[in-house]
């Protein structure tokens, strides 16, 4: 199975001659025999400082060695990322959590018994074998154990400490997907593994146990019900849906405009039938200035709207598939040069939390009420 189609391929042939880049390999896993080889590979490359692209089950992961303070220097630049903004290290065994950071209280062995491997990233007190450069300068350092087999199996060929922040460009929407990896990261990285499209399609939750009540920095599938029956209270940071909070979120990587597409985009709530009138007379009043509109709608409401691109995230009930579509929604728009965007809100109860939180960083808290 190739993710590519020939477009994308020619497209890529071109650029490589345009600019005096790297070469990115390119591998397909596909679950025959070879993929032992190529995870091999991937893992020398990481061994040697490499970057290698792989797949999670939250998005795909840009990966150099956590324990290489050169690897972590070469991730914020094939990103444009600032380096004050600490990358997660990702792991593929239970008794790794012991070599790069502090338990104190057994909290962290709890919550991973319960939720590990899975899309939830913690953060602990470090030890010294990790270097500042992977953790922004910060004396804590975030922990995930991905369940996607491809990613565990790479992270073991690599040696054990993987970091990665999402694959794509500072400031676009995380990859879902390898040929949007492909897109931002060609030329600059060593290799992209192709696993497929991921499941869950929004980054891990992120919960911080270094103060006395665990909070979470950033929600993701890992809800904060689901982490409550664990842990007893958990709170949540004020800054995750509020745009009126002048606190600084408590994960460096919150503060930026994460996700955005390249159009406008303001998300429009309110009662259903109000919220169709106003988005399509707003896509109207849009069209008249020349503008290219699209509308992010639900299968429910799809048929309703006017505009030069309107696309369903799913039905309003079934949330996963909401967080699997958004952020394929917003990349193809900005490849369709969409210019005005409106979408829909969601409850931000459970899982509805990550969306609401992704879609108003998307939106840089442009919220329109009806
Ligand atoms: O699902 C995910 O977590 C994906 C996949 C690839 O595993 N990774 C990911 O990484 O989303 P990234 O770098 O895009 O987001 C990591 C977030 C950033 O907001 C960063 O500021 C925060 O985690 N973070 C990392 N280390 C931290 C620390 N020590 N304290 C507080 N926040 C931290
Ligand atoms: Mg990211």
């Amino acid at each position: 199975m190739r993710c590519f189609d020939d477009g994308v391929e020619v497209l890529l042939q071109k650029r490589r001659k345009e600019v005096k880049t790297m070469k990115t390999l390119y591998e397909v896993m596909d679950g025959s025999g070879e993929d032992e080889e190529k995870l091999k590979r991937a893992g020398e490359i990481l061994k040697a400082g490499g970057l290698v692209a792989f797949p999670t089950e939250t998005v795909y992961g840009l990966g150099g060695d956590a324990l290489n303070p050169e690897s972590s220097r070469k991730i914020y630049a094939a990103k444009g990322r600032p380096s004050d903004n600490p990358l997660i290290v990702h792991i593929c065994r239970f008794s790794d959590l012991d070599r790069i950071a502090w338990d104190p209280d057994g909290r962290a062995e709890l919550i991973a018994r319960a939720f590990w491997p899975g899309p939830l990233t913690m953060i602990l007190k470090k030890k010294d074998v990790v270097p500042q450069e992977t953790t922004g300068g910060l004396s804590t350092v975030a922990v995930r154990f991905p369940s996607h087999p491809v990613a565990r199996r790479m992270i073991d060929a690599a040696g054990g400490f993987v970091a990665a922040p999402s694959a794509n460009t500072s400031g676009r929407p995380s990859p879902t997907s390898a040929r949007y990896v492909a897109e931002d990261m060609d030329g600059k990285i060593d290799m992209i593994l192709d696993g497929g499209d991921v499941g869950i399609g929004l980054e891990s939750t992120i919960v911080d146990l270094t103060e006395e009540e665990p909070m979470i920095l950033r929600p993701g599938y890992v809800t904060q019900e689901m982490l409550e029956k664990v842990l007893g209270q958990v709170s949540v940071d004020r800054t995750i849906l509020d745009a009126a909070s002048t606190q600084r979120p408590k994960a460096p990587g919150m503060k930026y405009r994460h996700y955005a597409p390249k159009g406008e985009l303001a998300v429009v709530e309110g009662e259903p039938g109000r919220v169709v009138a106003c988005i399509n007379d707003l896509c109207r009043r849009a069209q008249e200035e020349g503008k290219k509109t699209g509308v992010i709608a639900t299968d429910e409401t799809v048929s309703l709207y006017h505009a030069d691109s309107i696309k369903s995230v799913g039905s309003r009930e079934d949330e996963e598939a909401i967080a699997h579509s958004l952020y394929r929604i917003l990349r193809e728009f900005d490849d369709e040069g969409t210019e005005v965007m409106y979408s829909e809100a969601f409850s931000s109860h459970g899982m509805g939390q990550a969306i609401m939180n992704r879609l108003l960083k998307a939106a840089g808290h442009h919220v329109i009420e009806v």
